[in-house]
């Protein structure tokens, strides 16, 4: 008799083979009816059309069954349509082993093993962001091969304080950091056509009562701090699916906050992609309907009874709820479904268990372990002068992959230490274990271990934590930051009977100071995935040299870390106040001159790095503010790698700042004697602060001190820098981009570069290098507007305006605070039907007050969203045949709110143009009857033009 969990399987197999039999089948066989190939399946059309297409024939109660689970990791298909069911899965380590379907039990499966990385926090050890990338790409191909849509990571959340059970999973303390490192992975994951789910959304710092648990946190720490990494998510990497936390924040939880979702997220950021719950996140229907939630998973109740099931259709039914709000969330989910190819019949589809995705999980956990202490060059070992290692320790043997709650794998294989170990030492050396201690274990086991030691000529001590509920593990915090199982006992007396013991721990920060002084070597190896126990004997034996930096500050004790330091873990009566603020990890050891155990950024190498000739090169052209720029030598015998970095001090802040902050980071490898120049380019971002009064980010007119060290302690250069002497003019430049921009864009903001003007031209311009951006330059310039077309690429909505009702277009902006304001364009490109041509008419929405309208004034006072009313003006602009539509603000020297969005129907735009004197009957027929195109998205660049008053 078949078992639940083998008819489970094969239900899996068989809809995912279905699923690629549909999809090859759409391409040649009509599916609905006359209608060939409806456009939600032509990959040809926009994703936009694509969506609108696809929505429009969905029912209501289809609808509803796509915006909750109908399993634990599944979605419903709708074969009517052939949406296929939709899988997702954890999570940040690589693909978990499936479970359900109704349950958390195993599915009981024999082809889920995967490939399993180290964890997260091993992953910042790195500081190498091209590693996030080749990470994310192998899960991605994993994921597609094991036939997921969905991957439920990375996960960002800043480790505040050391007992939180799932810093392990995370980046570490400091918000660059994170980000650095979350938007590679997420890019290389995408690019496998598989989402990623960047969570938890947002201060999920600590697991005690993480269901509930409400978090006061200021603005400006929430800006500063908590939600960069979320941001560069979202706006660097366009990562296509988000996870609300469990926690609450001022009082409603996250997974409907909207602020959160609603304002930030989506309205601010741009975001358009999904947001989904975190399995039991959600609790409320009408909240869920209204605050930006999207995707309803892992409630505790019969699926029909989800909060987002029958009883949003039961509100929807009875009007109490808008049937708007539930089209949204449809055009969130579908175009996270187009965007990963879910109809594509050429989807990619993966691989599982390669040597390549072993090879990037042994090169994460080798550059992610991390050397903390190395007296007397006591590392490497030599195998030739070694006759017997002792290796002591639980860790040395045993297994974490699976270990740690929804980031746990179920891994292809897993090397542990002790075998890594005894493979590396080679025959000649006797390599005997003893396990020393256990959970439970008697004082026999430390006997024995201090016998092995005593035997030896060298112990290698494999500690520290584990996976079990109460250390590194979901669900509940640590109840203190010691090592547990008399381990501070145990290392004491080992390296008493030989004083050449080598402390290796595994899992996060502990406590060491019973015997740090007393050990001469100690290596931080976190959990370091399938291949940690190769990667680590690689570093012991010197085959590897260590380039780790910690990316998180280790306290001498618990009650020296922030949260700690002022009592506000883990909070009274539900809530939990960030009173530290911004001062979150060495932000706080550093502001306080308090000394810790090893300090953010810290790691040894068995080499010697010299750094020298420090410059600040102010930029010319190019939206950067200052190039920094040094020489890194390697002064020892041995190659290695070193993390350079780069801290911004701000000498008189007009409010509180953190002592130093991480601006910028570059992982060196040189050779012996090698020398290499590091350029770090610094843009204006590195100097600014979240204003709260203000709702904006501003950099005071002051010096900021340049620190480049080799950790945060560790400062070998600096000097100072002013920005505000550099002749040039002072702009804000956020949200230049239409909110599509994210989300299609090919484009970094990085790959374009950003001119700032002078205070004689004070203009941003944008310049795009078309010869390695893949675009084709369409170099046209209205008033320093540029932008690029890809013929090839032009697939974009395509509409007959003759045949459109409407066409919402937003756009948020930030006009730089009240000492500045600038233009901020919107514009649909029109062309007619040859796919080659060039647009040949571009309709503008501008806002701001700094443009001299083109044309004449047609129609005046046209408000708009958020009280914002503008004129109508319009005109010919050269060259020949080229059009420009311009709303202007209603009153040319008004300001609009510093910051905020705007949205307008272009459709009333052209209705507008109708009958004005100034056009002809023949222009607007240009427009709607001629049958013109709307063409942008995919493909298509626009930019903000920006121009500035200079201060
Ligand atoms: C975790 C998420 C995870 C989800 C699904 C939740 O308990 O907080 O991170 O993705 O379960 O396993």
């Amino acid at each position: 008799m078949l078992s639940v969990s083998t008819l489970w399987g094969m239900r899996i197999l068989l809809s995912q083979v279905g699923a690629v039999s549909f999809a090859l089948a759409w391409s040649t066989i009509s599916i609905l009816g006359a209608e060939s190939q409806p456009p939600y399946l032509d990959a040809s059309q926009p994703i936009e059309t694509r969506v609108d297409d696809l929505l429009s024939r969905l029912t209501l109660e289809e609808k509803i069954s796509i915006i909750h689970a109908d399993s634990k990791f599944t979605t419903i298909a709708i074969p009517r349509l052939n949406i296929p069911r939709r899988w997702l899965d954890d999570g940040p380590h690589g693909v978990r082993e499936d479970i359900g379907p109704d349950t958390w039990n195993p599915a009981g499966r024999t082809d889920d093993f995967s490939t399993a990385m180290p964890s997260g926090i091993c992953l910042a050890a790195t500081w190498n962001p091209d590693l996030g990338y080749s990470e994310g790409e192998a899960i991605g191909q994993e994921a597609r091969a094991r036939g997921k849509d969905i991957m439920l990571g990375p996960g960002v959340n800043i480790l505040r304080t050391p007992l939180c059970g799932r810093n392990f999973e995370y980046l570490g303390e400091d918000p660059f950091l994170t980000a650095q490192m979350c938007v590679g992975y997420i890019r290389g994951e995408q690019s496998q056509g598989v989402a990623s789910c960047v969570k938890h959304f947002a201060l999920n710092n600590e697991e005690f009562d993480r269901m509930n648990i409400n978090v006061e946190v200021d603005e400006r720490a929430l800006r500063e701090i908590y939600l960069p990494a979320f941001k560069a998510a979202v706006q660097d990497a366009g990562v296509w699916t988000l996870m609300g936390a469990y926690n609450q924040f001022r009082g409603q939880h996250c997974c409907h906050n909207d602020y959160l979702l609603n304002q930030i997220l989506k309205d601010e950021w741009g975001y358009k992609g999904l947001v989904m719950s975190d399995w039991a996140g959600t609790h409320d229907t009408r909240q869920a309907a209204l605050n930006g939630l999207d995707l309803e998973m892992g409630t505790d109740k019969k699926y029909d009874d989800f909060y987002l099931a029958q009883p949003y259709l039961d509100l929807l039914k009875k009007g109490e709820l808008p049937l708007a709000g539930l089209d949204e969330k449809i055009r969130r989910n579908l175009r996270v479904m187009l965007a990963t190819g879910v109809f594509d019949a050429r989807r990619k589809t993966g691989s599982l268990n390669t040597a390549a995705h072993q090879e990037v999980a042994r090169q994460v956990a080798e550059e992610g372990i991390v050397l903390l202490k190395n007296e007397n060059q006591s590392l490497p070992l030599d195998p030739t002068k070694l006759k017997t290692i002792a290796v002591i320790g639980e860790n040395a043997t045993r297994l974490h992959a699976h270990g740690g709650d929804s980031s746990g794998i179920k891994a292809f294989y897993e090397v542990n230490p002790l075998d890594g170990i005894v493979k590396r030492a080679g025959g000649k050396v006797n390599v005997i274990y003893s396990e020393g201690y256990r959970k439970d274990g008697g004082a026999d086991l430390a006997e024995r271990a201090i016998a092995a030691a005593k035997s030896a000529d060298a112990v290698i001590y494999i500690g520290g934590l584990n996976h079990d509920r109460g250390f590194d593990c979901e669900g509940a915090d640590r109840a203190d930051m010691k090592l547990p199982y008399g381990q501070d006992e145990l290392i004491q007396k080992i390296v008493a009977a030989n004083p050449k013991t080598i402390v290796v721990l595994e899992g996060t920060m502990v406590e060491m100071d019973a015997w740090l002084d007393k050990v001469p070597a100690l290596l931080q190896a976190w959990y370091p995935g399938m291949e940690g126990g190769n990667a680590l004997a690689k570093v012991l034996f010197g085959d590897v040299n260590p380039s780790g930096k910690l990316p998180a500050t280790f306290p001498k004790k618990l009650s020296d870390s922030p949260a700690h330091a002022l009592g506000n873990y883990p909070g009274t009566n539900g809530t939990v106040t960030y009173a530290e603020g911004l001062l979150v990890g060495y932000r706080w050891f550093d502001t306080k001159n308090i000394e810790p155990q090893f300090p953010f950024g810290f790691g040894l190498s068995y080499t010697t790095f010299r750094y020298s000739d420090l410059k600040l090169i102010p930029a010319e052209s190019t939206n950067e503010v200052v190039t920094v720029q040094f020489e890194i030598e390697n002064t020892g015998k041995v190659a290695g790698a070193e993390v350079a970095q780069l801290y911004v001090h701000q000498k008189n802040p007009a409010l509180m700042r953190p002592e130093k902050e991480l601006k910028g980071f570059k992982k060196v490898f040189l050779k012996p004697g090698e020398k290499q120049t590091v350029s770090i380019p610094l843009k204006k971002a590195a100097f600014e602060y979240y204003d709260a009064g203000k709702k904006s980010w501003v950099a005071d007119d002051d010096s900021f001190e340049i620190l480049i060290g080799s950790s945060s302690r560790d400062l070998r250069l600096r000097d100072s820098f002013h920005p505000a002497t550099k002749k040039q003019a002072r702009a804000k430049v956020f949200n230049l981009f239409p909110p599509y921009y994210a989300w299609n864009n090919k484009f970094t903001r990085e790959e374009i570069g950003w001119n700032p003007g002078t205070e004689d031209a004070p203009q941003w311009t944008a310049s795009f290098n078309f010869s390695t951006n893949g675009l084709y330059g369409y170099p046209a310039s209205i008033r320093g507007w540029h932008y690029g077309w890809n013929p090839a690429e032009d697939n974009l909505f395509p509409k007959k305006l003759s045949e459109t009702t409407s066409i919402p277009c937003s756009f948020s902006y930030n006009c730089g605070g009240d000492d500045l304001h600038g233009d901020f364009a919107y514009d649909l490109f029109l062309r007619h039907d040859d796919k080659k041509a060039a647009p040949q008419l571009e309709v503008m929405v501008w806002a701001g007050n700094n443009s001299t309208p083109i044309g004449e004034l047609i129609a005046t006072n046209i408000t708009v969203a958020d009280g914002v009313a503008f004129d109508l003006w319009a005109g010919t602009n050269a060259p020949v045949g080229y059009y420009v539509y311009s709303f202007m603000p209603h009153q040319k020297t008004a300001r609009l709110p510093t910051e905020g969005s705007l949205n307008v129907d272009m459709m009333d735009f052209f209705r507008l143009l109708e009958g004005r004197p100034y056009f002809s009957k023949e222009m607007y027929l240009d427009v709607v009857e001629a049958g013109f195109e709307i063409v942008r998205g995919k493909g298509w660049v626009t930019c903000g033009w920006f121009s500035c008053e200079a201060e």
